[in-house]
């Protein structure tokens, strides 16, 4: 048997943040280290998904080219990885000539059976673009809800999702013109004619997770309809017909046969190029997909009936999809910068705790909410204070009282063989948990194994029986070092660094899943460490706070106008102590502008002075007067400072 585990491609327009890892690349990574240390045939295949909408707007956004964006984020992506412990045994691009090549012959092999065909069709175009608009660059209000800014494929603010024509008032993303509806021509592949074979399928994954089946069921219950797979864009994988220019093969076409050219990659590179033929073409084979609920209908259905279509390749065995991760309580937003980004999260704390963390509370039958103060506390009472602090205690008593030479023994009281008993069926239980795709429950299991550890150090008190009876403390920390040692193989799948940590430090690297528990025990300490520092509660409000204050794009950051303006006259607001209200003048226009600046200056003093003000804030009144703009100063505990320029400039210029 072989098995051949895929995460989702992620897009090359982002780095990873927490909600991906959550969703898929932890999931798959545990999963595959167990199978690694299993001694079982399996490889662990990604790579960035570089097409598509998505890529094209963050170029456009980001004022790149869509080549530079996914240059940068593909290294970008495979670093932080790398850095947070997720092995890949192919990391590819969906770029490459060898993919291009492979997803333009699958259509074309498809298109040739009969199941793909031609279609005209009415699409908005830009007149100011002067091109077809992907549903995604056109905006508007919401039928639904109302809310502007809905997008072409769906409003984020209720929900809904929708098709272009529905929008009330579409405008062009980019440029912001009323885009019109146009005659072209698409290719549609007939999903419709899979919907018996699709369902006969489902019909045997009985043991899928039920929120997945769910989700197919209502799918396959609406009826599946033909869908486009072509787009009207220039960025992408060209439709491979003669005389057909400026259509691409839709990202969501080409991104999963991106699994099968990242394998044949993967192939080469080792020097043996038909070794992907075992993977795909192979009936022996499991194909698993690790993916996150967004991901479930492209995987679950079009996918499988696209490999229908083509024949020769394997199905999907698995398709272990999570459901989403929310970060203090709110949805994860990539476009509002609302996440923990991977290597910004790794600048700061070690792989291991997050990977604890997300793993402890995976959304894996439900959605989950992630919290910087449960971040905290698993860390603090969990991690270091039950995990770390066994380890430490047994090697640090080894070393201080046996000269770092593991004691050895023969006779064990029933505590002890219950405890060796516990070692003995670990690996099964958790293993089973895993391959079920249990993980949080099985790294449950582990720190069961941690727990009762400490329980049985306290009931020993080696520390009493290395004066009273040094027989039974041999024992105990004979004992004990078995449990460092189970516990060293147990946690690699969940914490590879700390398991890699604790050993170097016992100087024994047992390394077979099913071995653990067997009489083999590291014999020496060679170091001893703390495992988990403890996180301070300032540290963890440092980020709380981060996430309070909202990150702004270029964009946002434009639409303040700062100017220089300088103060004609300035007066107290009367029945105020603290309102001053200035005439300012900005360029040639004059305005007015109330600010609680009282307390710190005197209005005499202000005449003159040049500020910098934020000239587009819309009229109010305060205090009844009118205020027309914003002075801007900086503000600490007991004092308020304007801010002026550092050399004399006119007003009305532009500050940015
Ligand atoms: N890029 C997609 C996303 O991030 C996932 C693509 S998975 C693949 O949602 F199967 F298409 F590769
Ligand atoms: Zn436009």
């Amino acid at each position: 048997m072989r098995l051949l585990v895929t995460s989702a491609l992620p897009y090359a327009n982002g780095d990873i943040h927490l909600g991906h890892l959550a969703g898929c690349y932890l999931p798959a990574d545990i999963y595959v280290r167990y199978q690694r240390l299993k001694k079982r045939n399996v490889i662990h295949i990604c790579g960035t998904d570089e097409h598509g909408v998505p890529v094209t707007i963050s170029a456009e956004k980001e004022n790149k080219t869509p080549q530079e964006i996914v240059d940068h984020y593909y290294e970008s992506i495979k670093k932080s990885f790398v850095d947070f412990g997720i092995y890949f045994d192919n990391f590819s691009r969906t770029t490459l000539p060898l993919h291009h090549r492979l997803a333009q012959n699958f259509f074309l092999k498809i298109y040739n059976k009969g199941y793909i065909y031609e279609k005209e069709v009415r699409q908005f175009f830009c007149p100011g673009c002067r091109r077809f608009l992907p549903d995604r660059y056109i905006t508007g209000k919401c039928p639904k809800c109302g809310a502007d800014n809905a997008r072409g494929d769906q409003c984020e603010a209720c929900g809904h999702w929708l098709e272009p024509f529905e929008l009330i008032e579409p405008r062009c993303l980019i440029c912001g013109e009323t885009p019109i509806p146009k005659q072209t021509k698409h290719w549609y592949f007939k999903l419709s004619q899979f919907q018996k074979k699709l369902s006969d399928w489902i019909e045997q994954k009985k043991d899928w997770k039920g929120t997945v089946l769910t989700f197919i069921k209502g799918w396959l219950k609406e009826g599946l309809a033909d869908r486009p797979i072509t787009r009207d864009m220039s960025w992408g994988v060209p439709v491979p017909l003669d005389g057909v220019q400026g259509k691409v093969l839709y990202v969501w076409f080409d991104a999963p046969i991106g699994y099968i050219s990242s394998t044949m990659e993967w192939a080469e590179k080792k020097g043996e190029p038909d070794l992907w033929k075992e993977y795909w073409l192979d009936k022996d084979t499991k194909l698993i997909h690790f993916i996150g609920k967004d991901n479930i209908v492209f995987h679950t259905l079009i996918w499988p009936a696209m490999l229908m279509a083509y024949g020769d390749y394997i199905l999907p065995a698995e398709i272990p999809a999570n459901q989403f991760l929310t970060l203090e309580g709110r949805k994860l937003s990539t476009s509002k910068n609302y996440a923990i980004w991977l290597p910004e999260y790794l600048r700061e704390f070690s792989p291991d705790s997050l990977r604890y963390a997300l793993t402890r509370n995976a959304p894996e039958s439900r959605d989950a909410d992630f919290t910087w103060r449960d971040f905290q506390v698993w860390h603090n009472n969990e991690l270091a204070d039950i995990l770390g602090n066994f380890i430490n205690r047994t090697l640090t008593f080894i070393k201080k009282y046996y000269n770092s030479s593991v004691p050895t023994a023969s006779t064990f009281s029933d505590y002890d063989n219950r405890i060796i008993g516990m070692l003995h069926k670990a690996p099964q239980i958790i293993g089973e948990k895993i391959e079920h795709f249990e993980f949080k429950s099985a790294l449950q299991e582990v720190m069961k194994i941690a727990q009762e550890a400490n329980r049985y150090f306290d009931h020993e008190e080696p520390w009493i029986t290395r004066r009273t009876s040094p027989l039974i403390c041999e024992r105990t920390m004979y004992v004990c070092m078995k449990i460092v040692t189970s516990l060293a193989v147990l946690s690699e799948p969940f914490l590879p660094f700390t398991s890699e940590r604790i050993k170097k430090m016992i100087n024994f690297i047992p390394q077979d899943w099913d071995e653990i528990g067997s009489p083999d025990v590291a014999k020496t300490i060679h170091h001893t460490g703390i495992l988990f520092q403890k996180i301070d509660d300032e540290v963890i409000e440092v980020q709380v706070n981060k996430l309070k204050k909202p990150k702004l794009n270029i964009e946002d950051f434009q639409k303040l106008a700062l100017k220089t303006a300088k103060i004609l006259k300035a007066g107290l607001v009367p029945g105020t102590d603290g309102l001053i209200k200035c005439q300012v003048e900005v360029g040639k226009e004059q305005k007015q502008i109330v600010a609680g600046i009282g307390k710190h200056y005197r209005p005499e003093d202000l005449i003159g002075k040049i500020v910098i003000i934020v000239d587009n804030l819309k009229p109010t009144k305060i205090k009844g007067v009118l205020s027309e703009g914003m002075l801007l100063a900086a503000v600490s505990k007991d004092d308020i400072v304007l801010l002026t320029t550092d050399r004399p400039i006119d007003s009305g210029e532009t500050v940015k």
